[in-house]
């Protein structure tokens, strides 16, 4: 039976800190503040509202997940962040314009107090960003990461938090490779001595936020915790990370066509994905070694879920292409074309067309949220390096070297509640359902 004695209670106060305040970052916590004052209903986060089953279909222990593990209460968040364009949240919500005027006026007293402090930032690593008005003067990256850590500390005393955790809400950082310098501790801890190129700012906020012992959860597509070095700090601090890329849009819709079309073994002869969207994430992603590092975290999806090796006659030749396109017009109103040739008995051909047209940073808030909670949780249940049960967030899901991701939604989704499960001591649900049936 239950024993959460065995995950601290989350007393106190929990800092929420994103680097990156923008649209995604501000609407989450525009949600948040909206959610307290009972503006607004938290949707799509899974922590705030949805159950979670315990025991047999005739139990009927059927608790919120909130009622069921101990997380911090909305209440109970404070939040910060570094950005390069200093304006407070109040003006960056307004001009992400992902919310209506009155839903920020509703919290604009809240949010104007919450400036971003002055960010590690390159244009070398994030291009199309104009008029960038505050950035730390680094000298070496590991002045920069000390800068930073000094940021952090200042955020503890200052509002009084007892605990924090990170999300990356930053822009996408162009495309790399890991290199040596990446992997192990040692030779990352030289490299940010010696200025080594191949060290990006976002990877400066992870290893500052997890010798701090704040857990990191990255939402964007760079090559950030996942690298060997970052796994072997953040055993060595007892830190918990995720990551990778917020599985919002157009994925969130593949992850879950593509289990249900393999689930009735249909073949798939070709998957064109096409978005326009106008915000300033599109400007980024404009720029094709930013886009790359989308297009490798989108690409991935179908090739687990799949199987071509497994199925060849059924996906071992799909055509799959992704396209991104900057269209200002659209805002954070992103449309996303997805034109799938199936095949089904015969090899008799057949067309599935979705056009959805998404918000956004409405689908991704709930994420940012959920994942602060849950990483918080696994820091107070001692859990440290990468937390792949938090896969059910994330495009690319990070993993153990050897394993393939997990990208189907559903399997993400149990493999989340059992995580739950398994951690209060509950008896996993493997839906055998044998026992409603068996006689004697
Ligand atoms: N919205 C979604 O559905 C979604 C889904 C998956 C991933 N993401 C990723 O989340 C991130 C945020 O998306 P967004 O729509 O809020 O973008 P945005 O452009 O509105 O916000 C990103 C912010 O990061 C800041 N930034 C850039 N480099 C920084 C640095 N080194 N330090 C601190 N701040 C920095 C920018 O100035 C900007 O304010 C992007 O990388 C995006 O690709 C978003």
């Amino acid at each position: 039976m239950s024993d959460s004695s065995s995950v601290r209670p989350a007393t106190g106060k929990l800092g929420v800190l994103t680097p990156g305040m923008g649209a995604v970052a501000t609407t989450f916590i525009s949600g948040v503040l909206a959610a307290r004052k009972g503006f607004a209903q938290p949707v799509g986060s899974v922590s705030q509202t949805a159950h979670i089953r315990l025991g047999k279909r005739t139990d009927d222990r059927n608790p919120l997940i909130r009622d069921f593990v101990p997380l911090a209460s909305l209440d109970d968040l404070e939040f910060g962040g570094w950005d390069p364009y200093s304006d407070d949240a109040y003006a960056a919500a307004m001009k992400a314009g992902v919310l209506e005027p009155h839903h920020v006026e509703g919290v604009g007293e809240e949010l104007r107090a919450i400036r971003p402090m002055s960010a590690v930032f390159s244009s070398k690593w994030v291009k199309n960003l104009e008029g960038v008005d505050q950035i730390k003067e680094n000298g070496t990256h590991m002045d920069a990461a000390e800068a930073l850590m000094e940021d952090i500390d200042r955020f503890r005393a200052e509002r009084e938090v007892d605990r924090l955790v990170a999300v990356w809400c930053g822009s996408t950082e162009a495309y790399e490779d890991p290199s040596e310098v990446h992997l192990d501790l040692e030779s990352f801890e030289r490299g940010l001595k010696d200025n080594n190129a191949a060290i990006t700012p976002s990877q400066v906020y992870a290893y500052s936020c997890l010798k701090m012992g704040v857990p990191f959860a990255n939402g964007a597509p760079n090559l950030t915790v996942d690298i060997p070095a970052m796994v072997e700090l953040s055993h060595q601090e007892g830190v918990p990370i995720s990551g990778k890329d917020f599985k919002t849009g157009q994925t969130l819709m593949k992850t879950m066509i593509a289990p249900g079309l393999k689930a009735r073994m249909l073949g798939i002869n070709g998957w064109f994905s096409t978005n326009i969207l106008g915000n300033r994430d599109g400007e980024v992603l404009d720029d094709p070694d930013s886009f790359r590092s989308k297009e490798v975290s989108k690409l991935g999806v179908l090739e687990h879920i799949l199987q071509p090796d497994v199925y060849p006659e059924l996906y071992g030749d799909i055509y799959h292409k992704v396209r991104i396109n900057y269209y200002p017009p659209k805002g954070d109103d992103k449309e996303g074309w997805d034109h799938i040739d199936i095949f089904g008995w015969l090899g008799y051909p057949m067309q599935i067309k979705v056009d959805f047209l998404c918000k956004d940073s409405i689908l991704a808030a709930p994420i940012v949220l959920d994942l602060a909670l849950f990483m918080d949780l696994a820091a107070r249940a001692d859990k440290s390096g990468v937390q792949e049960w938090l896969s059910f967030y994330f495009k690319s899901p990070q993993h153990a070297p050897g394993l393939y991701p997990e990208n189907d939604l559903f399997i993400q989704l149990t493999k989340l509640k059992n995580n739950l499960r398994h951690l209060m001591g509950e008896e996993l649900i493997t839906h055998l359902g044998t026992e409603y049936y068996d006689e004697g």
